[in-house]
């Protein structure tokens, strides 16, 4: 019962949350996470920041959790799901499962991880001389809007036993499920090393453009990985906000735009950079760089678990028989996506420069 003259109206529990947490918040279109200012984190017992994407959208927020040599964070549990790259340093996280049982992995850079829901865990920083640091997004925004209730989500004693997956996911193995280019998962827990898991080829959003998507600890939280080849670029399209895109090899940039704007917006990325495309903003990747360009995007919203009707249809279409996703399917034929064909001359006009005097190859011809 709210007796105050201010009536308790357009709340955000996660916000005001994160506010008491009083860590720093990194708000921005893109963001270098080598860079974002940590400070000491009560809850985690290492440093933290909060980083708000402009396109991060209602469900997902990411932290940064920077861990001191030979440091370790205090044991956490929580009801929304997290997934975790590992930007620099070596570690090992250790989970505790329902079942009583203890699960301990190493990682290293180019790591991805994800924390069955609701278990306990903890990070080590392995080194004794570097720091640690991590990238976390998370379902906080979701989970504690949703019930607004802090002990109901840091405080629950529920366990989801049907999450934890085979006890091989938490070895870095897992298992590959195919589906069709663009949708084959690699379903585990914890994955090694991004920078080196086998990809498949999907063509339709660019010659060889490769990619797999995960499923992690039975989640909804969505990750998966591209890859474009040296010398050319990705087609273009749009969808819903959330996609956090994080370089993982290689650099480049990105074109973003809305439909109908005069000029691109470009954002340079290397490792460490990350940025969201905002909602329904045409985005486009381009790879200047000697080598394969890689990148990881974490969302709400998994292949197995779309959650919302607008990322069922990105992922999977919607229309009958059709199970290419909108991002892959040219906006000629009710998808999102721009066919190299039907893209801008500038575009291509704008890679050649961007690549001149670089040693890159470019042989590729859009149309
Ligand atoms: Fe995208």
């Amino acid at each position: 019962m709210n007796d105050s003259a201010t009536p308790a109206i357009g709340l955000d529990p996660y916000l005001d949350w994160l506010r008491r947490e009083a860590i720093p918040v990194v708000e921005d279109f893109g963001v270098d996470l080598h860079g974002v200012d940590t400070r000491p984190w009560a809850r985690y017992g290492v440093n933290g920041a909060a980083v708000h994407l402009k396109g991060r959208g209602d469900f997902v927020a990411m932290f940064v959790l920077d861990i001191a040599p030979a440091a370790a964070s205090a044991p956490q549990r929580h009801l929304y799901e997290e997934v975790l790259y590992v930007l620099s340093g070596r570690g090992s996280t250790t989970i505790e499962t329902g079942d009583g049982r203890t699960h301990s992995f190493e990682w290293g850079p180019h790591s991805l991880f994800a924390i069955p829901l609701n278990t306990r865990y903890r990070h080590f920083n392995g080194s004794g001389t570097e720091r640690a640091r991590l990238a976390a997004t998370t379902s906080l925004p979701a989970v504690l809007n949703m019930f607004h209730n802090e002990a109901f989500v840091f405080d629950n004693p529920f366990s989801f036993n049907e999450r934890m997956g085979a006890q091989k996911y938490f070895s870095g193995e897992g298992d590959f499920v195919p589906v069709r280019p663009g949708q084959h998962m690699w379903e585990t827990n914890f994955v090694p090393d991004l920078s080196a898991i086998e990809l498949k080829v999907w063509n339709e959003r660019g010659k060889g453009s490769k990619n797999i998507m995960f499923i992690l600890a039975d989640g909804t939280m969505h990750a998966h990985i591209s890859e474009m080849q040296v010398g050319t670029y990705k087609k273009a399209h749009r969808h819903g906000p959330d996609f956090h895109v994080m370089c993982v090899t290689g650099d480049g940039y990105s074109l973003l735009w809305y439909e109908g704007d005069a000029d691109f917006r470009q954002v340079k990325w290397r490792h460490g950079t990350v940025f969201a495309p905002p909602d329904r903003m045409f985005h486009q990747h381009f790879n200047t760089s000697s080598q394969p360009a890689r990148y990881l995007a974490t969302a709400f919203g998994s292949l197995r678990y779309p959650f919302t009707e607008a990322k069922r249809r990105a992922l999977m279409g919607s229309g009958a028989g059709d199970k290419q996703g909108a991002v892959a399917t040219s906006v000629k034929l009710g998808g999102d996506q721009i066919e190299f064909e039907d893209q801008s001359p500038r575009i291509h006009a704008l890679y050649l420069e961007e690549t001149r005097g670089s040693g890159v190859p470019v042989t590729f011809q859009p149309a």
